[in-house]
């Protein structure tokens, strides 16, 4: 981002509301979905929600697989239902929409009733997590058919489709927006890895051949910058996550054209620590990302997509592309 050495606007006047998909957020931030289906996840779900609610800022949670296919945990979830998050998403992932085997439970609008509930949920997220499928060892393998399912769904509820780290490319997103859905979350490479935490996984239980896949693909995926540029013309709000970890990280993001910045591995460690913990990572991301905005001369967050940037470094050959 270009330094603006006389900002000529007060730290104090500078304005990060927003809204997103109709909900006001106090900051353009999005805890993306990570936890849920086993006992000790109710705590994590806990303090990112209350934090969450306090800050003013937008939440998921991971899977809700476990709660609605096999009623697992399903308080893990629940408490997030009992904070004044102001946005909140369900969320279930695409291989579940299709049987992966011959007589699978499939995950279908009541299901997706019963996630979207549990959590009083405003949006469905559905997950994209092919990378990861593969180097798990029982990964799903089947995906045909998933763009039409999650079409059916987006004409039911309000559905954002999100990435899980290899992030979205403009075709993908042309072919879901087609399909009526509302929202993305690009999540690109530079954060979180599945195919690195697959890899160890799979080396825990001596699955040779996963293990060597999880390395070969460790970077696998489009940037998140670049899957930034390559989603948000299409003029649907989109997230910018994959990395984010600081409110400079957000700010960038959200120059290149994002609604919001979400971040998932940035308030993991703090999640499971304490609601403190977490309210102060939370704040402090606000705060660097009002810092950024000062520096840039950026009052609001419509004025910060248009402060000038340039882009160097890995991302210069996807662009020349
Ligand atoms: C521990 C953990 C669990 C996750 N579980 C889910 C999940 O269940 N559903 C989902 O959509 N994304 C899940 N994610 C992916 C994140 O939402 C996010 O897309 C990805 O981690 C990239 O963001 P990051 O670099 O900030 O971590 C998970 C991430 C982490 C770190």
């Amino acid at each position: 981002m270009v330094h603006r050495a006389i900002p000529e606007i007060d730290f104090e006047e500078i304005d990060v509301r927003t809204t997103f998909l109709g909900h006001a957020l106090r900051a353009p931030l999005l805890i993306t979905g990570m936890t849920g289906g086993f006992p000790d996840a109710a705590k994590i779900n806990e303090n990112l929600a209350r934090a969450a609610a306090d800050v003013g800022v937008a939440m998921g949670v991971g899977s809700e697989r476990a709660a609605v296919v096999k009623g697992q945990y399903p308080e893990s979830y629940a408490c997030v239902a009992r904070y004044p998050v102001p946005l909140k998403l369900a969320n279930i992932g695409a291989p579940q929409l299709i049987p992966q085997n011959p007589g699978d439970p499939v995950v279908g609008p009541e299901e997706v009733r019963r996630a979207m509930e549990l959590i009083h949920a405003d949006v469905l997220a559905i997950h994209l997590n092919f990378l990861q499928e593969m180097v798990q060892p029982e990964g799903d393998r089947r995906a045909k058919g998933c763009l039409d399912r999650i079409g059916t769904l987006a004409h039911k509820f309000p559905v954002l489709v999100k990435e899980t780290g290899a992030g979205l490319s403009r075709a993908v997103a042309e072919a879901l927006r087609d399909r009526g859905v509302r929202a993305f979350d690009v999540s690109g490479t530079g954060g979180t890895s599945f195919a690195a935490v697959e890899y160890y996984r799979a080396v825990d239980r001596g699955a040779d051949r996963e293990a060597r896949v999880g390395k070969t693909f460790w970077d696998w995926g489009i940037p998140s910058p670049i899957s930034v540029l390559e989603v948000a013309p299409l003029g649907l709000p989109v997230v910018a996550s994959g990395g984010i970890r600081s409110g400079l990280d957000a700010a960038r993001a959200i120059a290149l054209g994002a609604s919001a910045a979400g971040t998932a591995g940035g308030v993991l460690r703090a999640a499971a620590t304490s609601y403190e913990e977490t309210r102060r990572e939370l704040e402090t991301i606000v705060h660097e990302l009002k810092v950024a905005m000062f520096l840039t001369g950026a009052k609001t967050v419509a004025e910060l997509q248009k402060v000038p940037y340039v882009i160097g470094g890995e991302s210069r050959p996807w662009i020349r592309r």
